[in-house]
């Protein structure tokens, strides 16, 4: 092997562990390993001389430049480590420092308040034999309107200001879009007992009472003879145990394209005459919408509901502005 070459490898190994060696901080060494110890820095840089060596000295020459580089990089591995042992001693020696002493405890999370309220009612649904379902937040436009009997171009698309997305999704304006997916899903059988809670988003300017992103909870029952009684008595029943206690509940008469007859019920609790309280919309499910689920409205019957979460939650712990309920601000969500 050429003197010369094996030479100026040994020179350079001695140079690149002296820095090393010298080196002060944790940075210096990487600036080493980033300049001397990389692909295009000098020691591997001789790798390329190879060529012009004679064939029998090459595989001995790289041999040695690789040994070169494993070494040092080992040497600068270790000056490392003695970095962070030193930072430890350092940061231990004080006498104060008592190895003994229980941690401090890391702050415990727990579940948003409307995540709370949530599960709540899904346990009353689930008591009463409904299973809780889910959709997706980005539906068509079909499922979100269409096949609920809200065409285009009908006055009742109006009600809902609706995030358009390309290629004919919305995000979905309501939870009802389940509705349909339930029932496609049953395959058109009865009975069905569905309640699908979730997100939903209007292309609303936030205040007080309006939030672009909310929570609803969807709720169907269909089968052979389902009545407005049955409607009136479930949810009358499941409103007296999310609120303890025994409530009354009224309907009144109101337009959801996709029930027939519709209402918006109201309630208080039993023996108060105060105050009504407007609570869910509700109604007897369409038979253009029983339809599009593949039932027959002459055989299946059921009453469907839509309530807000996130104003029962508010309700529940006396939440003022609904703007905090998707804020994240642990000021607020600390306190429940
Ligand atoms: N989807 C309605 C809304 O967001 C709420 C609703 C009303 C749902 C009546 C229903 C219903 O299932 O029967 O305004």
């Amino acid at each position: 092997m050429p003197s010369s070459m094996k030479a100026r490898l040994d020179a350079l190994t001695a140079e690149v562990l002296a820095r090393i060696q010298a080196a002060e901080t944790a940075a210096a060494l990487e600036l080493i390993e980033q300049t001397d110890l990389a692909r295009k820095g000098e020691l591997l840089g001789l790798m390329r001389g190879i060529k012009d060596l004679p064939p029998e000295d090459r595989a001995a020459f790289g041999q040695s430049v690789n040994q070169a580089k494993t070494s040092l990089e080992a040497a600068v591995a270790e000056a490392k480590q003695a970095f962070t042992t030193a930072a430890v001693v350092a940061a231990t020696s004080d006498a104060c420092f008592d190895p003994t002493e229980p941690g401090g405890s890391l702050p415990g999370g727990h579940l948003h308040p409307v995540t709370q309220v949530r599960r709540e009612i899904e346990q009353i649904f689930m008591s009463l034999g409904f299973s809780v379902v889910d959709g997706p937040e980005m539906e068509t436009e079909e499922f979100n309107f269409d096949l609920l009997n809200i065409p285009a171009h009908h006055p009742a698309r109006d009600l809902q200001d609706t995030m358009w997305l390309e290629g004919g999704r919305v995000m979905r304006t309501h939870t009802s879009p389940v509705q349909l997916r339930a029932m496609r899903e049953a395959g058109g059988k009865v009975p069905v007992r569905v309640i699908a809670p979730g997100r939903v988003f209007r292309n609303e300017q936030p205040d007080a009472t309006h939030e672009h992103t909310f929570h609803q909870i969807e709720g169907l029952m269909l089968d052979e003879g389902v009545s407005v009684a049955d409607l009136k008595g479930v949810l009358r029943l499941v409103l007296s145990r999310i609120f303890g206690g025994s409530v009354e509940v009224r309907l009144r008469p109101h337009y959801f394209p996709f029930v027939e007859p519709g209402f918006e019920l109201d309630m208080r609790r039993t023996g108060s005459d105060g105050e009504w309280l407007e609570i869910l919309g509700c109604g007897m499910v369409h038979p253009e919408v029983l339809r599009a689920g593949g039932l027959d409205p002459d055989v299946v019957s059921g009453f469907a509901f839509g309530m807000g979460l996130d104003r029962l939650t508010m309700m529940r712990f006396g939440i003022e502005d609904v703007r905090w309920m998707m804020s994240g601000d642990p000021r607020f969500l600390t306190q429940f």
